[in-house]
């Protein structure tokens, strides 16, 4: 049986051209993306480069948690295997918006939806001779999480408010790769660099602090277009995700921070600090139980 990835955001972007080596590498790939055009028409991509016709998609839009649950349901009805899921969907918005559910969308998209599906595909991933969660943070955080701001309630602010996120999320994922003692199983976090996709591409000066909005013609600059290679940037930033998936010498890897060199470096204090951990996984759980019903620690 072919090795299985699910790769979210595989539609576009980086998760597109993590989805295009590991076809090459004769994975059989699965995607998401919102629409079943998007979808469609990435897998066609896919295919075509890859030359490997095994490859498929689940249309999903991490709009609530229930999307989730229903995304790791579809997928568990259709495959019987997971080797590697990556986390890869993580949105960056110019104003604060909510989830159906009501969760502010940089805490749910970027947070819980990794935990969530994590959670939900533990056990399949556990039938794997080696399986593997990795989930791409954001680069830049602060140094400190606030507790009174996950979900944006004190303030908002694009930038800020997602790297915010993204620090709690690997915070939330190293306390969850803490409780995994199946020895088949690593979970690690990547940082995939900068590139130029759609999420870049929507960058607005309203998204920075005062003082870089002078120099957004300079960060726009840094994520130009190679107009000769669109993907080029995009291609780059999906090796630290590939690393983590196919290097042999990242087989043993757990619960550890890769950079865009594909690197091991030191996760930020605020994620390793135990108080956080603990704080971020009662607030994660007890979010779960109130939208799903579902006690995350007691799945069958
Ligand atoms: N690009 C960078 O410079 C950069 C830098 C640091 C970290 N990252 C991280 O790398 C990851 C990939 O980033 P990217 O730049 O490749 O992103 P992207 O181009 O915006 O990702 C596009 C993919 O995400 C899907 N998607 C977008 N919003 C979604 C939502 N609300 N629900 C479900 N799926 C959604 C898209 O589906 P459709 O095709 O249907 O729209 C598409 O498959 C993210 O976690 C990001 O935070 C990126």
């Amino acid at each position: 049986m072919s090795k299985t990835a699910l790769i979210t955001g595989g539609s576009g972007g980086i998760g597109k051209q993590t989805a295009i080596h590991l076809a090459k590498e004769g994975y059989r790939v699965i995607i998401t993306g919102r629409s079943h055009l998007s979808c469609t028409n990435a897998i066609i991509e896919i295919i075509k480069q890859s030359n490997n016709p095994n490859v498929d998609f689940i249309v999903s839009d991490f709009n609530s948690l229930k999307s989730i649950k229903a995304l790791a349901d579809e997928y568990l009805s259709k495959y019987n295997h997971l080797d590697i899921l990556i986390n890869n969907v993580g949105i960056l918005k110019e104003t604060k918006e909510f989830t159906d559910d009501g969760l502010e969308k940089n805490f749910a998209i970027n947070v819980m939806a990794p935990y969530l599906l994590s959670k939900l595909l533990f056990n399949l991933l556990s039938t794997s001779k080696l399986g593997k969660i990795i989930t791409l943070s954001g680069g830049v955080h602060p140094t400190e999480i606030n507790f009174n701001n996950l979900q944006a309630e004190k303030s908002y602010l694009g930038i800020v408010t997602y790297s915010h996120s993204k620090l709690v999320m690997m915070t939330l994922m190293i306390a969850f790769g803490k409780t995994i003692i199946h020895p088949n199983i690593k979970s690690n976090i990547c940082y995939p660099g900068q590139a130029s996709t759609s999420m870049t591409r929507a960058l607005t000066p309203k998204m920075f602090p005062w003082i870089f909005r002078l120099a957004f013609p300079i960060l726009k600059y840094v994520n130009r277009i190679d107009k000769n290679n669109p993907d080029k940037s995009a291609q780059k930033a999906s090796r630290s995700s590939i690393f983590l998936a196919l290097n042999p010498n990242a087989e043993q890897l757990h619960n550890s921070y890769i950079n865009y060199k594909c690197k091991n470096v030191k996760l930020p204090n605020a994620v390793t600090d135990f108080h956080n951990q603990h704080q971020i996984t009662i607030y994660a759980n007890k979010i779960i139980k109130d939208k799903l019903g579902i006690d995350i620690n007691n799945l069958k």
